[in-house]
């Protein structure tokens, strides 16, 4: 006797079984496809740029701190020939809290920055310029304004990172050994199914531990996304592998049974 008849086959259990059985494994996968869909857009700003990217992630359980790309580039000597008194009042403009408010404060005649950019900049950084540096234009406030301010971006706090964790832990883990036992209980063979539940269950520890250790090393970031990835995946694959094995012919495990 083959060893996987020790588990009821799927195909073993009566039509109504399987009817219910695929409804609620279609719900349960059309929640993880909306969920992920609402994960891309809960975390999409959390770097202050548009676009969901890794560093939303970084941003959300690790923080990002950044100094101004425009002060960077004046710290630097950027560009060259810029005055002293000029650097100096543009770097002081960048500490203080008014950005917004003086960037062309009539109030500072050629001193406002708006003034010294469109002089000092705008020949390279204006988007019409043959210099390269018209690929970063610099002509008005929108176009300042995002290199202008220095990112200093707070993780999520401890405690609603528990809060998060104490429905997600228990509810993924669930899922897995639903779908894992389900996928137990097809003609697939028994490695691909370990190999799925395995791939699973150590991308949702990995996933739920780097949570925390994230804090403190941006590196377990890739931990959250690959482990969250893996989970995702097998949640997936499993619940797909059920869902054919149910409806193929076939694949019965005692055949005289109806
Ligand atoms: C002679 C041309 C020229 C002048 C003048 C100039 N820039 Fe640039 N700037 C460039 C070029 C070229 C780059 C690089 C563009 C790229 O990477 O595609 C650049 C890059 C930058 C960057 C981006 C640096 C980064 O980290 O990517 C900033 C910010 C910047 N310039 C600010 C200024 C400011 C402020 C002024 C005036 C005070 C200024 N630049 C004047 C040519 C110029």
């Amino acid at each position: 006797m083959p060893a996987s008849s020790t588990l009821p086959r799927l195909k073993d259990l009566g039509l109504l079984f399987r009817l219910g059985v695929t409804c609620l494994v279609l719900t349960l996968l059309g929640g993880y496809v909306v969920s992920g869909i609402h994960l891309r857009k809960h975390y999409d700003n959390r770097d202050e740029s548009p676009g969901f990217t890794l560093d939303d992630v970084r941003a959300a359980y690790h923080g990002i701190s950044a100094p101004s790309p425009l002060r960077a580039a004046l710290q630097d000597g950027h560009p060259e020939d810029l005055a002293q008194a000029d650097r100096d009042a543009l770097l002081a403009w960048l500490d203080s809290d008014s950005l917004s408010q003086d960037y062309d404060n009539l109030d500072l005649g050629d001193e406002a920055p708006a003034e010294i950019i469109a002089v000092s900049c705008l020949d390279c950084h204006a988007r019409g310029s043959e210099d390269p540096g018209s690929a970063i234009p610099l002509e008005y406030w929108d176009d300042v304004r995002p290199l202008a301010f220095s990112t200093d971006i707070q993780p999520t706090p401890d405690e609603i990172i528990a809060v998060s964790q104490h429905t997600h832990a228990p509810t993924m883990a669930m899922v897995l050994l639903i779908v894992g036992a389900l996928g137990a209980m097809t003609r697939w063979a028994r490695a691909f199914v370990g190999l799925l539940v395995a791939v699973g269950g150590v991308g949702l520890l990995l996933d739920m531990a780097a949570w925390w250790l994230a804090k403190d090393n941006a590196a377990w970031v890739y931990a959250i996304v690959g482990g969250g990835l893996a989970q995702g995946a097998s949640v997936m694959l499993l619940g797909l592998i059920s869902l054919i094995d149910m409806w193929l012919p076939g694949g019965r495990s005692r055949p005289n049974l109806d």
